[in-house]
């Protein structure tokens, strides 16, 4: 197989990515969560490990099968708790990749028992969650810091936004509402954005097959960087 033969890349490097989506709890028995499957997380982890690289994986929920080999799992279910797994290592890590697909926001209270129905209607309310990405792009330090960007509409005005915003090294951006791009799939479509613009633009391709692309395109960058 030809990823087996993957040259050593990322050989001493730490890598953290994140992957699958959050849960957030509504009570006991109750939550609101996504459709991310975990898939491109998982295979730019396997890719990143077959590259030589140290490889950490903080995933949510996920439905991508087993972890991959020779990584090491860190479970954060809930937005909070992959700010906090995150958050902690970060110092210790060379590049993060945040391909998980994290709530925007979170019931503002949980129910301690499991919640009996009232009225006609039930209003949820929401609180925001913390922004990862942000926080990682602000505290990062001399570390590489890869986001992702689900988008249906204006593709790169919004990619460059996030990857600004979130002070990003590079931007990966799906068109979700493309066929054979985004949640659940197997393969993937993207648009490879660094401050200066558009770098790369990847057809449709499977996902571990991206995920070799992408880690080449992370290892040229560091190495042209002197890094
Ligand atoms: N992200 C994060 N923490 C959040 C929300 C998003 O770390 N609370 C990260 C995602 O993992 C991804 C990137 O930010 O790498 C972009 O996520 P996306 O949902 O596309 O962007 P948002 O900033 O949440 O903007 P919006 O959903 O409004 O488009
Ligand atoms: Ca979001």
């Amino acid at each position: 197989e030809r990823f087996m033969s993957e040259e050593p890349l990322l050989a001493g490097r730490r890598v953290l990515i994140t992957a699958g989506g959050t849960i957030e709890r509504l009570d006991p028995v109750r939550y609101i969560t996504n459709d991310s499957s975990g898939k491109m997380g998982f295979a730019i982890a396997a890719a990143a490990r077959r590259m030589g690289a140290e490889v950490v994986l903080v995933a949510g929920n996920t439905s991508a099968g087993s972890f991959p080999e020779g990584v090491q799992h860190v479970q954060a279910l809930s937005a909070q708790e992959m700010y906090d797994a995150v958050l902690r290592r970060l110092a210790d890590t060379d590049i993060v990749i945040m391909a998980a697909a994290v709530s925007d926001y979170r019931p503002k209270s949980v129910a301690p028992q499991k919640m009996k129905k009232t009225g006609e209607n039930l209003i949820l309310e929401l609180e925001r969650t913390p922004d990862i990405l942000q926080t990682v792009g602000q505290r990062k330090g001399k570390t590489f810091v890869v986001g992702f960007a689900a988008e249906t509409e204006h593709l790169e005005e919004y990619a460059m936004d996030k990857l600004q915003r979130k002070n990003c090294d590079l931007l990966v951006a799906n068109d979700v509402s493309q066929e054979g791009a985004g949640f659940g799939t197997d393969t993937n479509i993207a648009q490879i954005y660094n401050k200066d613009g558009l770098l790369e633009n990847l057809p449709m391709m499977t996902k571990p097959e991206m995920a070799c692309r992408l880690l080449r395109i992370i290892a040229s960058t560091l190495e042209a960087a002197g890094d």
